[in-house]
């Protein structure tokens, strides 16, 4: 009889993984379901980098194995992309790690970095990820706090002494999954500084700072001066670009840990299918208007959410980036009964924010993730669930 080993404790089937079940059986009952559970983007990309993915694959030259690092022009267009985004330089040699997507150099990054024993510091809520990578590398985890009295910004002089002084790496993710908190240069500046005081690297999840709404911009962790020093940002076209399918990531950041990761990597994986990393190029060097078109969807989608919820006096706030709205069930329910009990009664599937730790107990997270009708329709869904059930 196979055993699984010990540390797949760590490693339980995923919430989506599961839910896709649910969803599977309920709509061999007939069941019109609504999904606005998951953040990947409904929308596709721009048609030049689909022209240039369609071109590149009809190359006899394109079908080999290509180097982790990508090719030298991918790297510069990660490059262009933090100059035109954040104003910022980057070295495309030393400082820009291809990846296949952000969620596996993630999970990576504390196999390269942390020892057996050595604390990783993560937000609850947060990204399931962070403690998933701790756990493969046989570190410890410590969740410090995220709550909506601090605007959902940690308070890093609370994490205890004794954790601090074992701790190796500290995650931030500012827009946020799962709150949509946003985080200013001086929070970010505020914590470079506490990652240098107490030796710790400091990673940076960014999958969300190009999706921003009323004007508002994200910044990425490095324009912080001398952030590189001891961070390592994490990019993705998943949500910037609508690409979430093609696995196209970055981490970008301090040499010597790019130069790790790298080393790491050179072991477990054989980098990308050269024609995506051509339309990604593409992607980030070409035409960037459609991006400003495209999070004027999303706000249009926020605000049916955002209204809908005041009209029924449910708290939550107007987030200004990121794919998600977060908001708190109303009295007289748990996070997940009141997510299981919409799913089967009223055919909209949203997330039960205990997903993200137990921070999100008591919380739902909705993504913005469906045409407009769809997400006007759910709202309707849920306000006669509200009214008949609380
Ligand atoms: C906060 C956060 N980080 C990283 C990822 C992973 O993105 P990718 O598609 O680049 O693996 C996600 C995906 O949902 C996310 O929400």
């Amino acid at each position: 009889m196979f055993q699984p080993a010990q540390r797949m404790q760590f490693f339980q089937e995923h919430y989506f993984a599961s839910l896709g079940a649910r969803l599977a059986a309920l709509r061999s009952q007939g069941g019109d379901i609504i999904r606005l559970d998951e953040g990947a983007p409904d929308l596709p990309p721009a048609p030049h980098i689909i022209e240039t993915l369609t071109r590149a694959a009809g190359r006899p030259d394109a079908h080999s194995y290509q180097p982790q690092r990508g090719f030298a022009e991918l790297r510069q267009a990660w490059a262009e992309m933090y100059r035109r985004a954040y104003g910022l330089m980057v070295d495309p040699e030393l400082e820009v790690l291809p990846l296949l997507g952000s969620k596996e150099g993630i999970a990576h990054l504390p196999l390269a970095a942390v020892d057996p024993g050595q604390v990783v510091l993560a937000p609850d809520p947060g990204y399931v990820t962070y403690s998933r990578g701790a756990y493969l590398a046989g570190g410890e985890i410590h969740y410090f706090p995220l709550n909506p009295e601090r605007d959902y910004l940690p308070d890093l002089q609370a994490i205890p002494p004794g954790i601090l002084q074992r701790a190796r790496l500290l995650w931030l993710n500012y827009p946020n999954n799962p709150t949509a908190a946003t985080a200013s240069l001086d929070f970010f500046s505020e914590a470079v500084d506490f990652a240098r005081q107490n030796r710790l690297i400091l990673c940076h999840d960014a999958a969300y700072t190009q999706v921003c709404f009323d004007g508002y911009r994200a910044p990425s962790l490095l324009e912080v001066p001398g952030a590189k020093e001891v961070c390592v940002e994490f990019n993705t076209l998943s949500k910037s670009h609508n690409m979430a399918g093609w696995r196209v990531a970055a981490a970008i950041g301090n040499p010597a840990l790019i130069r790790s990761l790298h080393s790491l990597k050179t072991n477990l994986d054989s980098g990308h299918f050269r024609p995506v990393l051509e339309a990604a190029a593409a992607a980030m060097t070409g035409d960037q208007a459609w991006l400003q078109e495209r999070n004027e969807i999303y706000r249009q989608r926020r605000d049916v959410v955002v209204q809908a919820l005041q009209q029924l006096e449910i708290k939550t706030s107007v987030p200004k980036a990121s794919l998600y709205v977060w908001f708190r069930v109303p009295p007289g329910h748990t996070g997940d009964d009141f997510a299981a009990a919409l799913l089967e009664r009223a055919h909209v599937s949203l997330t039960p924010g205990s997903v993200f730790g137990s921070g999100g107990e008591g919380f739902i997270r909705l993504s913005l993730t469906a045409p407009v009708e769809k997400v006007e329709e759910a709202m309707r869904r849920l306000g006669k669930f509200v009214k008949e059930n609380t």
